[in-house]
């Protein structure tokens, strides 16, 4: 195992990457994330996952451009379901358009999607399993990554008929996304929040 000293220091010291070098993860590397994490336990050792990668920047790229036509294209039309996050996505194409600020994929040239089978035992708790110790592995090997429920809930909630288009099958709902790519920025120093606030429970 590695020294418990090395895991506080990755786990106190990951950090959300919002700045990416524009360039493809290494193939070979890229696999390895993705072999490595598929080791993640789930409930009842269903291992029923679907993991969607999207690999190549240029591809990336022109799904960007899609989901900010898209999201446009519904929000002239009035078309965008009304919710607490209807603002930031009809607003999001403009900030891109006008301005170049990715709000969404923050810049990122690969994400990684997660859902599980519909009958899994544990639908929602498995795909964030897999993405958390996703995130720690690839942090360890130097990558970039970043949670996020932008996507999450772009796909989910504003297009959702965008997901059996990126592979999902009908047998799977969709349940979180994460960012990943070569960092454009490095982080000195740990995060420490001191100790933890923890309830003792009294029993009897
Ligand atoms: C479930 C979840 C969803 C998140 N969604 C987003 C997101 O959509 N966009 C983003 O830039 N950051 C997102 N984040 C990153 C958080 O804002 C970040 O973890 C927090 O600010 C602490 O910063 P750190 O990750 O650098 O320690 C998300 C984090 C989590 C855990």
């Amino acid at each position: 195992w590695p020294q418990p000293e090395q895991l506080e220091n990755l786990i106190k010291g990951r950090r959300s990457v919002r700045q990416y070098r524009p360039e493809n993860v290494d193939p070979a590397l890229l696999q390895q994330v993705l072999d490595v994490s598929a080791h993640a336990p789930t409930g009842v050792n269903a291992r029923k996952l679907w993991v969607g990668v999207m690999d190549d920047m240029d591809r990336m790229q022109a799904f960007r451009e899609d989901v900010y036509a898209r999201l446009a294209d519904k929000a002239l039309h009035n078309a965008l379901p009304q919710c607490r996050r209807t603002a930031f996505f009809a607003a999001a194409p403009r900030l891109w358009k006008e301005q170049g600020i990715d709000g969404i994929f923050r810049g990122a040239p690969h994400f990684v999607l997660v859902g599980n089978a519909k009958d899994a035992p544990c639908q929602e708790q498995d795909p964030l399993i897999y993405l958390s110790y996703m995130e720690l592995y690839a942090q360890s090997l130097g990558l970039g990554t970043t949670w996020c429920g932008l996507l999450y809930w772009c796909l989910q909630l504003m297009l959702p008929e965008l997901l059996p288009e990126l592979g999902l099958p009908e047998t799977h709902s969709f349940q979180y996304a994460m960012l990943l790519g070569e960092p454009a920025i490095r982080y000195a120093r740990t995060v420490e929040y001191g100790p933890a606030t923890v309830h003792r429970i009294q029993w009897k």
